[in-house]
């Protein structure tokens, strides 16, 4: 889980995690409609993983809609979701063909069920990807998935008495979307807002931080050497000396 403060200055981030924002500010200022920066916002996704790869990064997260994005107009979250189709659909055999594996993190099961069984679809296809986790944040709220495994651990209880005597935070890990995926070493935010906006809660306690004002969709390899620099000049203490 993350890496040992010896490593400062030498050690690519394993998990990188972004909150890609500023998809709509970066349309206003060219007076397109708010999707078309979400569109620009997927070529940002691809320009990044690429780089990841490059760089040698194993996990790749993405804040792709949280659970609060159910608050936009209508005509914005399925616009939203259409373009997730369309990500999913077009880039599968490149996903395929560079070994990586697509998962998602998130309340899936309340998505339609055009993304829903699309995503179970693509999480099949390539489960056997070994290079690069590329994991999507869909419909995702780090509160909800605390309370998701809270209610998953009492369901256990009465079978499970180990449970009910308690557990520790191992054991609560297990309960998680992803649990074996490690925690972020990094997470960027794009466009100038500083705030987790109820991302990575439970997984972000050591998480360095880095913000930039660049608007997600103008984010690319350049950028990502950038937070990875900065990344390398911490010191990772995790509450040591
Ligand atoms: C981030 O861009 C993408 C999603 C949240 C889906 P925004 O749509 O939040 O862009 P701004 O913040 O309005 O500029
Ligand atoms: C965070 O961005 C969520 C995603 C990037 C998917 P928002 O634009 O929704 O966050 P707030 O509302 O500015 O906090
Ligand atoms: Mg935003």
């Amino acid at each position: 889980m993350g890496q040992s403060k010896e490593n400062k200055g030498e050690v690519v981030p394993a998990h990188i995690a972004i909150i890609m924002d500023g998809n709509g500010r970066w349309a206003r200022q060219k007076r397109l409609p708010r999707i078309m920066g979400h569109y620009a916002g997927v070529k940002a996704v691809e320009k990044t993983v690429i780089a990841a790869l490059e760089l040698g990064v194993k996990h790749i997260s993405l804040f792709a809609f949280s659970t609060e994005n159910w608050k936009r107009p209508k005509g914005e979250i399925y616009g939203l979701f259409g373009l997730f189709r369309y990500f999913i659909r077009c880039k599968i055999k490149k996903l395929k063909e560079e070994n990586i594996r697509l998962r998602f993190s998130g309340r899936i099961d309340f998505l339609p069920d055009n993304l829903k069984d699309l995503v179970k679809w693509a999480e099949g296809e390539t489960k056997e990807g070994d290079r690069l986790d590329l994991v999507v944040c869909l419909n995702y709220g780090g509160r909800q998935e605390i309370i998701d495994a809270v209610n998953r651990i009492l369901e256990a209880s009465p079978k499970d008495n180990d449970k009910a005597k308690g557990i520790n935070e191992e054991d609560f890990r297990d309960y998680l979307y992803l649990p074996d995926l490690p925690d972020p070493d990094l997470i960027i935010r794009t466009s100038g807002e500083k705030r987790l906006s109820n991302f990575w809660l439970w997984q972000s306690s050591y998480s360095e931080l880095y913000f930039t004002d660049v608007l997600w969709p103008d984010f690319n390899e350049d950028e990502l050497r950038k937070a990875i620099e900065e990344y390398k000049s911490r010191e990772r203490r995790y509450g040591g000396i």
